[in-house]
C-alpha cells in the first residue's frame, strides 16, 4: 500500500506521515529531505545555485541514503550524516531554489520511486512532499491533501524555529510558498484526494483519520 500526503510547510505532514507509519507498521519517506540533500551538497561545495546544470549533475553524482524508518530517521550524503545539518535555516532559505530546478525533480523522482517500489515489498509506505499523488506516486491507494490556515501554520513552525520573531516566520511562510507553487503540480488536489484542514485538529486526531480511511481502503482492495 501506497499513502501519499502532500501539503504546504507548517501543515503538520511530516509529523502525521511519520505517526501514520508508525501506527500502520509501514515505511516512511520524506521526499523534501531528498531536496534537501541535493541542496546541502551543492552548498558545501559551493556551486552557484543558480547554475541549473551543475546542480542538475550534482543530484545525479551524489551518493543518498534516506532512512525509511518511521522511528529512526536520517539522510546521509557521500558519507556524512547531515540529518540535522539539513534543517539549518541556511538550507531551507535556498532550498526552493534547488526544488524548481526540473532536471534534479527528475533525478530525484526516479530515486524516490526506487524507494517507493522496494517498500512494496515490505507491506507499504506513507510518503510526504509536495507532488506525491500528482507525480511521484499517483497509483497512490490513499491521496491526502493535508492542509491547514496560515495562523496555524505559523504557530506549528514557530515552535520549530523559536529564533525567529512573528513577523519573520509569517514572511518566510509567504515567501516559501510563493516560490514552492512555481512549479505548477504542486498542492494540487489530485483526482480521488480527500483533503483534510488540520487547523482545528490535533495531531493525533489527524493521525486517527488517517489511519481509519487507510485500513478502510485496504479492506476494500
Ligand atoms: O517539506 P520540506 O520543507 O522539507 O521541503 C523542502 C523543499 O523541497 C521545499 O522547497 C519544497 C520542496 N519539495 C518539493 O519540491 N517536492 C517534494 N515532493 C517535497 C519537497
Amino acid at each position: 500500500m501506497i499513502i501519499a500526503v502532500d501539503g504546504p510547510s507548517g501543515s503538520g505532514k511530516s509529523s502525521t506521515a511519520r505517526g501514520v507509519a508508525t501506527r500502520l507498521g509501514l515505511r516512511y519517506l520524506d521526499t523534501g529531505a531528498t531536496y534537501r540533500a541535493v541542496t546541502w551538497s551543492a552548498v558545501e561545495r559551493g556551486l552557484d545555485l543558480d547554475d541549473t546544470a551543475a546542480v542538475a549533475q550534482r543530484a545525479r553524482d551524489l551518493e543518498l541514503e534516506v532512512s525509511t524508518d518511521p522511528g529512526r530517521q536520517f539522510v546521509v550524503a557521500d558519507g556524512t550524516d547531515i540529518t540535522a545539518a539539513i534543517r539549518e535555516p541556511g538550507i531551507s532559505e535556498v532550498v526552493s531554489k534547488i526544488a524548481t530546478n526540473l532536471d534534479v525533480r527528475h533525478e530525484l523522482i526516479r530515486r524516490q520511486r526506487a524507494i517507493i517500489d522496494d517498500a512494496q515489498e515490505t507491506g507499504g509506505i506513507v510518503v510526504e512532499g509536495r507532488d506525491i499523488a500528482t507525480v511521484v506516486a499517483t497509483d497512490a491507494e490513499l491521496k491526502v491533501l493535508l492542509t491547514a490556515d496560515q495562523d496555524a501554520r505559523m504557530a506549528r513552525r514557530g515552535a520549530e524555529v523559536s529564533s525567529l520573531t512573528a513577523d519573520q516566520l509569517r514572511d518566510q511562510i509567504v515567501r516559501r510558498d510563493a516560490d514552492d507553487s512555481t512549479v505548477s503540480e504542486f498542492q494540487v488536489a489530485s483526482d480521488g484526494a480527500v483533503t483534510i484542514d488540520s487547523t482545528d485538529l490535533t495531531l493525533e486526531e489527524v493521525i486517527d483519520v488517517i489511519s481509519r480511511l487507510a485500513k478502510e481502503t485496504s479492506a476494500q482492495g
